[in-house]
Parts: C-alpha cells; sequence; structure tokens
C-alpha cells in the first residue's frame, strides 16, 4: 500500500493525469468505474480562483464517489496561490496539488506552472506558501527540469520534500521537450531511488499499454503511475493495467456492450454537470473514441454529434448496440497523440 499523508492507496496504484478539459467530472467518472486510484482535476488559475472566476470556481466540483480525489492549482505569486489554497480547502478534496509542470508560453512565461523550474528557489517559496496556508496534503506535479541543460528534478525533489510536499508526481520530460520525443524515465528512477527521499514518486509519461506498465514498474521501481492521454477514449486502460500486473495477463478488451454502456454514462454525467446543452455539446467529441473500432459506424457518429436531447442520444446508441450485437472489437495499439505546441499543458 502506498500512503500520500493520511490517504491510503492499493499496492502501486494507477493515477489518472490531470487534463485540462479532459479530466472533468463526468470523465473521472468513466475512470473511476474502470479502476482509477486517484484522480485530479484539471489545472486551475489561482488568480482565476481569487477573482471568483465562474470557469475557475466550476473546475472546484468534486464529488464523494470520486475519492481520493486531488484539486490541481498552478500560478506564480506567493500570495494567490495561497489563498486559492484556502478556497480549494473549503471544497474539500483529499489533496491538493500544485502545478510545476506546464509548458505552455502563457503560463510557463508568466512564471508558473513549468516556467517555475528555472527557479528552484521560487518554487520552494511559492510551495512553502502554499503548505502554511492548508491543512490539506499537498502535493506536485513537475517535469525533469526546463531543458536538457538544466534538468534538475533530483534538487527540485529533494526541496520540495523539505517544504512539506507528501508526494510528487514527475512527467519524463522537460519543458522544451513539451511533448516531443519519449519520455526519459531514468531520471525519475533516480529521484525514487534516492534515500532521502520517502514521500511517493509517481512516473508520467507514454504508458500507452499493460505492459509497458509493468516493464516500466519493474524497471524504474516508481510507486506508481500516473496516466494521460491513454484514458482519453479508453478508461479500460486502468483495469488492463491492474489485471495484467496481478495475473500477468491481458484482459480482454471491452465489449461493444460495455463501451455503449460507459458512452452512456459519461453522456448522463455529463448531462448532470453541465446542463442539457453545454453537456449534450461537450459529449460530442468522445463518441468516435467509445466506437472505434466499429464497421461503417461513420453514419451513426455523424447522427450522435448533432442530435440535441440526451433521449436522442440514448435512442442511437441503443440503435449501434443492437445492430452490432456480438461484434467483437480486436485491441488496437493506443495511439498517443504529440501534442507539441498544440498542447494546452
Ligand atoms: C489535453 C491535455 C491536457 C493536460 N492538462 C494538464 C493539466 O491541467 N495539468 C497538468 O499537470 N498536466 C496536464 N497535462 C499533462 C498530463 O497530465 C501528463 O503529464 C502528460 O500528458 C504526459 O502523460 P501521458 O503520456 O500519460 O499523456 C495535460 C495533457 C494533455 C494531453
Amino acid at each position: 500500500m502506498v500512503k500520500i499523508d493520511q490517504i491510503t492507496l492499493p499496492d502501486f496504484p494507477l493515477l489518472l493525469a490531470p487534463m485540462e478539459d479532459v479530466s472533468d467530472p463526468p470523465f473521472r467518472a468513466v475512470c473511476k468505474d474502470n479502476g482509477a486510484d486517484l484522480m485530479y482535476t484539471e489545472f486551475i488559475s489561482s488568480e482565476g480562483l481569487i477573482r471568483d472566476a465562474i470557469k475557475s470556481r466550476q473546475k472546484l466540483d468534486i464529488f464523494d464517489y470520486e475519492r481520493p480525489v486531488g484539486i490541481q492549482i498552478f500560478g506564480g505569486d506567493e500570495e494567490a496561490l495561497a489563498l486559492s489554497a484556502r478556497i480549494v480547502e473549503a471544497v474539500n478534496p483529499d489533496l491538493l496539488d500544485i502545478n510545476f509542470g506546464c509548458p505552455v508560453k502563457k503560463v510557463a512565461m508568466k512564471g508558473a506552472g513549468a516556467g517555475v523550474l528555472k527557479d528552484v528557489d521560487l518554487m520552494v517559496r511559492l510551495t512553502a506558501a502554499v503548505v502554511k496556508s492548508t491543512t490539506l496534503p499537498v502535493t506536485v506535479k513537475t517535469r525533469l527540469g526546463w531543458d536538457d541543460n538544466s534538468k534538475n528534478i533530483e534538487e527540485v525533489a529533494e526541496r520540495l520534500q523539505d517544504c512539506g510536499i507528501k508526494a510528487l508526481a514527475i512527467h519524463g520530460r522537460t519543458r522544451a521537450q513539451m511533448y516531443k520525443g519519449e519520455a526519459d524515465w531514468t531520471l525519475i528512477a533516480k529521484v525514487k531511488n534516492n534515500p532521502r527521499i520517502h514521500i511517493p514518486v509517481f512516473g508520467n509519461g507514454d504508458i500507452d499499454s499493460p505492459q509497458k506498465a509493468a516493464d516500466y514498474k519493474n524497471r524504474y521501481g516508481v510507486d506508481g503511475i500516473m496516466i494521460g492521454r491513454a484514458a482519453i477514449g479508453y478508461p479500460w486502460i486502468f483495469r488492463e493495467i491492474r489485471h495484467y500486473l496481478n495475473t500477468g495477463e491481458l484482459l480482454a478488451p471491452p465489449t461493444l456492450e460495455e463501451r455503449v454502456e460507459v458512452a452512456r454514462k459519461h453522456l448522463r454525467k455529463s448531462l448532470e454537470w453541465k446542463g442539457p446543452i453545454a453537456g449534450i455539446n461537450e459529449m460530442r467529441r468522445h463518441y468516435a473514441n467509445y466506437l472505434k473500432g466499429l464497421p461503417n459506424i461513420k453514419e451513426y457518429r455523424n447522427r450522435l454529434v448533432t442530435l440535441k436531447t440526451m433521449e436522442e442520444v440514448e435512442e442511437v446508441l441503443d440503435e449501434v448496440k443492437e445492430k452490432y450485437n456480438g461484434f467483437v472489437i480486436e485491441r488496437t495499439a493506443i495511439e498517443l497523440i504529440n501534442y507539441h505546441e498544440k498542447c494546452p499543458v
């Protein structure tokens, strides 16, 4: 078992990565059903929270069935981060995570997200300000460093632990890399194997299959892994990894019925959370992923993305279920999109 302060997680927990515009409550609900052991909200601007920006406040929504769940914030100003930590505490998540990994210009160049990696003293001050202002366990998610010449994660890990953080998640890329190249887990392993480090260290970057998860577990010895892109449209990745770790065997891919039922649950949660109009609209980008691998599905997909009510969408989902009854969708490799500059974080 792995402990983040008072939070108990199973051995080698599988974490759902925070993802802007992706890891919202409806998506988290289906990941939780499929075995995500710890989940986070997408990153929330500390300045936005303080200004009470409606968009930022809505991102704070968490539900009891999701626990343990963390709220992630970002910012480059001590006072703003400390104040927003208090706002977060009022919502009562299980933990508060600080984002020091976001590479996009609008965040990193303002001295927040991965921008802070260039100034470890500032990073320490920001973290200390948050730790001091809340009773929640504080964790950090970051990258290896700013660029190839400044991979300072080993120093960062020690200093943040000394500040009182309770766990560290490391994406095995530098800020300069954005999403290019392969994530390098060797430095993550170095942090984990540093005898001074006693907090859990979670590895992140490029996990896209049960075999890779098991391989990286053995090779790098991290306390758990965080999965981002591979879960988008495929929340079953969590249960498949868990099954493989437990048995050494690959679980059969989800059946058509399961795919339809997960799409249905995602839809219902989306409407519950976002309301009938935004809920329907936001769900539209998910159908293609859930129904991937079905022959001639285009006609249904086109209908699904134009319908306006939940009842209509559910009818089409029923039709799909009936038409493809018994069809076995073959396992295909999960494709990790290389977000490069396009990626929000
Ligand atoms: C669409 C998208 C949005 C993201 N948003 C966030 C975010 O809000 N906070 C954060 O710490 N990382 C964010 N990330 C980075 C992921 O958490 C993760 O570190 C990265 O995708 C690498 O993991 P993966 O290879 O498993 O996807 C985002 C990534 C993607 C693809």
